[in-house]
């Protein structure tokens, strides 16, 4: 039977009765992430702008088992390269649009100092869901358009608390903290945060 969400609120305690039991099936959660249509209503109040990066917002924290975020983009703002600490990564838009572009990890036998080259790209637009692991690669995720601002909902299985940033011209990593601009519609103290989930390689 089709699954149907009618609302963010019906969606997350969808998520919750989802991931009660410890397999993740993958399908169905894409399936129940694609069937909720973007209602700005229901989501204005947890999505919060910043004018010098892109904003990760928590919206619930799946009692343990996974991460809820909207992720603001202002007009032209990116990620870095990163992978996903073995979580599995669902997004799905809903308001604007974004690129996504993959690129492959770098191979032990690559010499140092090599660029990361793309393999794949595509563009998400309203309500579309895209799911990367890191099985499948690595990514960027950009909001090329320079005149609207978008938002996007992921949904991270485990949470994670850091992941490894890639730079392009080389393929070196840095593993770096990841950090909440506001937790279920409040601003958090970024300063603090940041000392609580730094991480030691
Ligand atoms: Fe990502």
């Amino acid at each position: 039977m089709p699954v149907v969400v009618n609302t963010l609120q019906e969606l997350i305690r969808e998520l919750h009765n989802a991931f009660s039991d410890d397999r993740v099936n993958v399908e169905y959660i894409h399936e129940l992430m694609q069937s909720y249509k973007s209602n700005r209503q229901e989501w204005s109040h947890f999505a919060k702008f910043d004018r010098h990066r892109y904003t990760r917002n928590l919206v619930d924290e799946g009692n343990g088992k996974f991460n809820l975020m909207l992720l603001c983009w202002n007009e032209g703002q990116g990620s870095s390269i990163h992978d996903h600490s073995d979580a599995h990564c669902f997004m799905k838009m809903l308001e604007g649009e974004l690129f996504e572009v993959r690129f492959p990890w770098p191979t032990e036998s690559q010499s140092q100092d090599e660029e990361l080259k793309s393999f794949a790209e595509s563009r998400i637009g309203v309500n579309e869901v895209c799911y990367i692991n890191d099985s499948m690669g690595l990514h960027r995720v950009e909001n090329r358009n320079h005149s609207n601002t978008a938002v996007s909902l992921h949904l991270y299985c485990p949470p994670f608390e850091a992941c490894n940033m890639f730079d392009q011209r080389t393929g070196r990593q840095t593993k770096c903290p990841v950090t909440f601009w506001s937790k279920f519609g409040h601003k958090t103290d970024l300063t603090t945060c940041r000392s609580v989930t730094k991480v030691k390689d």
